[in-house]
């Protein structure tokens, strides 16, 4: 059984990669983080509550952070094109979610104390800004050694970027805590829009998913709606689905070729939040890739596969 925690920023395809992981027979839900991304974390936290309420979810839901790990970081805008003004395509939803109680602790601090209680069994799943795992990292730097591994959804290698020509929207809300968790000693698998922009699942999918998959995909249609709208200009009616392919990660690596080498974020300038890796085995002068750890970086994918994973998934 893998054990995982979900740290994400709700979202509509967050919203369907939560549902992966719920759905998954061979995935037990330890944890929703939230964090600040598509929308204020306000916002995704209401969302992920909303979300734990509607799929009925039993992992707890914890508040995480709102602002970067630098603070003098200014703030990116909210994608309010992609996933809506309240981060879940605009469908009518409460203010406040008040019968989901939030965890007591803020993110980071579950983080720690989850990994810690299940020494080497921990995968934590990143579809957000990687803000919570660079606080987790910096108050309690030994749990690298005690996570089984790290799977982000996050940035553009030997392809543009989604929200600048360099950089990937989850990288790019946050790139000083992006590589702080990809130069920490624990193993990191980073599957970017090299792959993930190939992934994608059609609107008539998912309306039969919707018909067949009970009120829970019902929702997930109706959010995904918009979406689909907006993927509609760069893929044939259908969405891409970034954050369900790091799910898939977890229980099928098979279907992904992977690269390995140290990873290191862009921080400032014109090329802000780009990600780079030094291939391994490669030679190079002297640089800041040296002494860091290899990652492994996504550069495959069978996209069909995967998205057929989490439709027979989400509706068995
Ligand atoms: C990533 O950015 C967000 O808009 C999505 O939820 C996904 O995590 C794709 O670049
Ligand atoms: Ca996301």
């Amino acid at each position: 059984m893998h054990k995982v925690i979900f740290d994400t920023d709700p979202g509509i395809d967050d919203a369907m990669a939560l549902l992966f992981l719920e759905r998954h027979p061979d995935i037990k839900l330890l944890g929703v983080t939230s964090v600040f991304g598509n929308a204020s974390a306000d916002t995704t936290t209401r969302n992920a509550q909303f979300l734990k309420r509607e799929f009925g979810i039993s992992a707890p839901v914890v508040r995480g952070a709102d602002e970067t790990y630098d603070p003098a970081r200014p703030m990116a805008p909210w994608p309010v094109v992609v996933h809506g003004v309240n981060g879940l395509g605009d469908i009518e939803m409460p203010e406040t979610i008040d019968d989901v109680p939030l965890d007591s602790r803020p993110a980071w601090q579950f983080i720690i104390d989850t990994v810690r209680a299940n020494p080497g069994e921990v995968e934590i799943v990143a579809v957000g800004r990687m803000t919570n795992l660079a606080l987790a990292l910096a108050h309690d730097p030994e749990i690298a050694g005690l996570v089984k591994q790290v799977v982000v959804m996050g940035g553009a290698f030997e392809c543009n970027g989604n929200v600048t020509p360099a950089a990937e929207a989850n990288i790019h809300g946050d790139p000083e805590a992006a590589d702080a968790v990809f130069t920490a000693p624990w193993k990191v698998v980073i599957i970017g829009l090299d792959v993930t922009i190939q992934t994608v699942m059609t609107r008539t999918t998912m309306k039969d998913l919707a018909r067949r998959g009970g009120s829970a995909v019902e929702l997930l249609a109706k959010i995904s709606d918009p979406y689909i709208d907006f993927y509609s200009q760069q893929v044939d009616d259908g969405m891409v689905v970034h954050d369900s392919c790091a799910c898939v990660y977890v229980v099928a690596p098979e279907l992904f070729g992977l690269r390995a080498g140290s990873v290191r974020v862009v921080c400032g300038g014109i090329a802000d939040g780009l990600t780079l890796q030094k291939p391994a085995g490669q030679f190079f002068p002297p640089s800041p890739w040296d002494d860091k750890p290899e990652q492994q970086v996504a550069m495959t994918i069978e996209a069909e596969k995967v998205v057929d994973l989490v439709a027979a998934t989400l509706a068995p």
